[in-house]
């Protein structure tokens, strides 16, 4: 039985020019900022998104970290959306590296994010309170089922942000599924921004790695952080060759997204199973399968019995995620799969 695995598109393996990239890659020592391969990948990735300059991490989540721990000073409060990545998934990292507190804020990534900001941030001037310094944005929102926010949206929260003197960071792990789904320029949605981070490893299939970006006194100072983390990689153009592959396939991510569709209209339709198709912007299709008689568990075991494999999103909800090692007719299958378990009872 051949698995047909939606648990994320970080599973993506390598393509075979990526492979081809990294066996011929020029390489030199990067911490000596004398690897050739990684020094392109960064004048590529700032070149993108219309910033000064670039710094290659090996996760996503130590490019977030970097963000604020460069930001911020230890005693700071960053105020974040109350399901973002950086609140639930990077273990506690700015309390830990940086000292810094999370303020988790409701509906930040909806309309009316503008109207929280100002009733969290904190006056100054009191010595018992925590200065408000950072503002943390998500685009895609990974728990909010890869919901899109667009350049208007994300320039209003830039205004009220610099109106109380913060700065703003922005996670785009997944931001050109953000821009391809919004068919704009990526660049558009990081405009203004202080600091950007996207991911290379996840739909645009990179083995390892994402890209912090900024000012080049921004970028100057989290390299030296870079290398406090132990982040400091030496013949890294083996993975920047990868990477610069990765940059090319940022158009097929719209193949991802139509199978998505596809996936969350063949899924609404069966007995029991709820889906919100409007959050269906990108990539990611979160359902509610309270409604056929299994919570998320027996619902994962059911479909892992027949070789698909998914993810639970608490809650009672299942998470699938499309990709390029996914096509059009395996998504069919998993459709036609539950419709056969659940509508007929088999
Ligand atoms: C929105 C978001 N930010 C950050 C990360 C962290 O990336 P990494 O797994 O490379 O640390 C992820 C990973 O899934 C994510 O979805």
């Amino acid at each position: 039985m051949k698995t047909i695995d939606l648990r994320s598109d970080t599973i993506t393996v390598p393509t075979p020019e990526m492979r081809r990239a990294m066996a011929e890659a020029e390489v030199g020592d990067d911490v000596y900022r004398e690897d050739p391969t990684v020094n392109r990948l960064e004048a590529e990735a700032a070149a993108l998104l219309k910033k000064e300059a670039a710094l290659f991490v090996p996760s996503g989540t130590m490019g977030n970290q970097l963000a604020i721990m460069t930001h911020c000073r230890r005693g700071d409060e960053v105020l974040v959306d109350a399901g973002s990545h950086i609140l639930h998934y990077e273990v506690a990292a700015a309390a830990v590296l940086t000292g810094a507190q999370l303020c988790p804020v409701r509906g930040l990534h909806d309309t009316g994010g503008v109207q929280e900001v100002g009733k969290y941030v904190r006056p100054a001037g009191d010595d018992h309170i925590p200065p408000t310094t950072l503002l943390c944005l998500e685009n895609t929102h990974n728990r909010m089922g890869g919901t899109v926010m667009d350049s208007a949206a994300t320039r209003s929260l830039l205004q009220v942000a610099r109106s109380y003197g913060l700065k703003v960071h922005l996670d785009g792990a997944r931001i050109f599924n953000a821009a391809v789904s919004l068919g704009c320029d990526p660049a558009d949605l990081a405009e203004g921004l202080d600091s950007v981070m996207f991911c290379l490893s996840k739909g645009l299939s990179a083995p390892v790695g994402s890209l912090l970006l900024g000012s080049g006194e921004f970028i100057r100072r989290a390299r030296k952080n870079r290398k406090l983390l132990g982040g400091g990689m030496r013949q890294a153009g083996v993975l920047a060759a990868a990477g610069l592959e990765a940059l090319k396939m940022r158009h097929r991510l719209a193949e991802d997204h139509a199978n998505a569709r596809l996936l969350a209209r063949g899924l609404a339709q069966i007995p029991g199973i709820a889906i919100d198709l409007e959050t269906v912007q990108t990539n990611i299709v979160v359902m509610d399968v309270g409604g056929t008689g299994h919570d998320a568990a027996s619902f994962l075991a059911l479909l892992a019995a027949r070789g698909v494999k998914a993810g639970n999103f608490g809650g009672g909800r299942v998470r699938m995620v499309t990709h390029k090692d996914v096509g059009d007719r395996q998504i069919q299958e998993v459709v036609d799969i539950l419709s056969r378990l659940l509508s007929k009872g088999e």
